[in-house]
């Protein structure tokens, strides 16, 4: 891999970066036991295992001082009243930040730390999110058509510890209420 700087371009409305070296996709079967409504999730899975979300990844060496960047982008929909959303996950090395820069659509960035601390933030077209050292992190689409997508930046050497998030889940849900999206408290985190 060059140590050459480098540039590329992440045009609007398009979004797909001119620069590409991994494409992931995940579907709904990624996400096993993370929607609270279980019957309406297999059952949607029984009928297809639907894109949820993709990620475009600009690749660097995964060491300290470098920087991963790209692109992630959350299809609209919902399992039950629950909004489509990531997998989540803590940084392996706790200490790293991120940044987010939303460029399309409306939606929420979930986060906790391992002590229980909870924060929901609103994401939308030119919010930049910060999130802090030891602050697990997770995206929600809301819009009803549109992606989410979001720019991303973090310390290569960071590693991703789905694990811990898979085991019970967020604290805080995203779901679809009265007069829109609503955080709610996740029954099955004690
Ligand atoms: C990297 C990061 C994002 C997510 C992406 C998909 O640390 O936070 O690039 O990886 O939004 O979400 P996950 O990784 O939770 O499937
Ligand atoms: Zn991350």
């Amino acid at each position: 891999m060059s140590d050459l700087p480098f540039s590329f371009t992440i045009p609007i409305p398009h979004v797909i970066p001119s620069r590409v070296d991994n494409h992931i996709k995940r579907t709904l079967s990624a996400l096993k036991g993370q929607f609270l409504d279980e019957a309406t999730y297999n059952k949607m899975l029984n009928q297809e295992d639907s894109l949820i979300y993709e990620v475009y990844e600009i690749k660097r060496p995964e060491v300290e001082g470098e920087l991963l960047m790209g692109i992630s982008i959350v299809h609209p929909g919902k399992v039950g009243n629950e909004f489509f959303m990531t997998k989540g996950h803590f940084h392996s090395v706790l200490d790293t930040s991120e940044i987010y820069y939303t460029l399309k659509g409306e939606g929420y960035m979930v986060m906790e730390t391992p002590e229980g601390e909870t924060s929901v933030e609103p994401l939308s077209p030119g919010k930049v999110l910060y999130v802090p050292p030891r602050w697990a992190h997770r995206s929600v689409c809301t819009s009803r058509q549109e992606d989410l997508v979001t720019f991303f930046a973090y310390p290569a050497n960071a590693g991703h510890d789905y694990g811990t998030i898979e085991k019970t889940g967020f604290r805080k849900l995203v779901v679809e209420g009265e007069n829109g999206p609503e955080i709610i408290d996740n029954p099955r985190v004690k």
